[in-house]
């Protein structure tokens, strides 16, 4: 691929997710605005209409791109990241932060390209952070170059995680935080897994677990990772639902936490 086609790529996922970033901002008002609620977990109109400007900023300057959003009806995708691009949008990643008022939430743009990252932007408007990766340059922060910590001992390192939505029928979420929290200094659970993921890339902490994330928290910030200098790996490959687990580090604890994460 081209630096220019890689330069457009990161042009338009920088401009999808401040549209609908923003719009998501200046609607702040309706955060409350819920169209389904679950037990830990709810789904706003703010996110189906951030979604649908996010869209169409890629549908605009790549009409032929397939496109898969967290909003999008999943039962009835057929889209396929085999062949071609494949644009992958979370409209507001940390929607309970979101609606409750807490500044943590952000708009996820990734593009992959026969299955690899190849361009991924995060942008948390109400942090005024922007953060972007391609495949050929390094991470960037409001556009300085970001890299991951230098802790190289898990005991000595802050591990965020994220409880899933559905934990209540599997604790498995529960256990893997206690076991964390007995090997490392500090476990966190910020509740927004796409800006949890910059925090390790620009070396605020040191790792991220969850054992059910979505194909759309990572698909950005997982680049971001990488190219800060990180590692990433899933530990499960994304389901018919694209749910996966996740593992992602500043690359030298990176054994240490796999190797506890995987031991019974
Ligand atoms: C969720 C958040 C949360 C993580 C969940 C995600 P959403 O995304 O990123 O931190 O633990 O697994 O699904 O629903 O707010 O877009």
């Amino acid at each position: 691929m081209t630096t220019t086609s890689q330069s457009s790529l990161i042009e338009c996922a920088v401009s999808a997710a401040k549209t609908a970033g923003k719009y998501a901002l200046a609607n702040f008002s309706r955060r409350r605005e819920v169209v389904k609620s679950f037990k830990h977990d709810v789904k706003l109109k703010l996110d189906q209409e951030c979604q649908v400007k996010a869209i169409s900023v890629i549908r605009k300057r790549f009409p032929q791109h397939s496109i898969l959003g967290e909003e999008d009806d999943h039962d009835a995708y057929t889209g396929s990241a085999a062949n071609g691009y494949q644009w992958i949008v979370d409209p507001i990643d940390g929607t309970v932060n979101f609606s409750h008022g807490l500044p943590v939430w952000c708009c996820s743009v990734g593009v992959w390209k026969d299955g690899e990252a190849v361009a991924g932007v995060v942008y948390a408007p109400a942090l005024g952070e922007l953060y972007t990766a391609t495949s050929d340059q390094p991470a960037m922060c409001n556009n300085r170059q970001i890299k991951v910590s230098s802790v190289n001992k898990l005991a000595d390192s802050i591990i965020m995680t994220g409880i899933d939505k559905e934990f209540d029928s599997k604790l498995k979420p529960l256990a893997i935080f206690t076991k964390l929290s007995f090997n490392t200094q500090k476990v966190r659970v910020i509740g927004s897994a796409a800006w949890d993921l910059c925090q390790v890339a620009r070396g605020f902490c040191d790792g991220y677990f969850e054992s059910a994330i979505y194909l759309w928290d990572i698909a950005a910030a997982g680049l971001i990772v990488e190219k800060a200098g990180g590692r990433t790996r899933m530990i499960k490959q994304p389901d018919l639902r694209h749910r996966l687990s996740y593992v992602a580090t500043n690359g030298r604890i990176h054994n240490q936490l796999i190797n506890l994460l995987t031991r019974q």
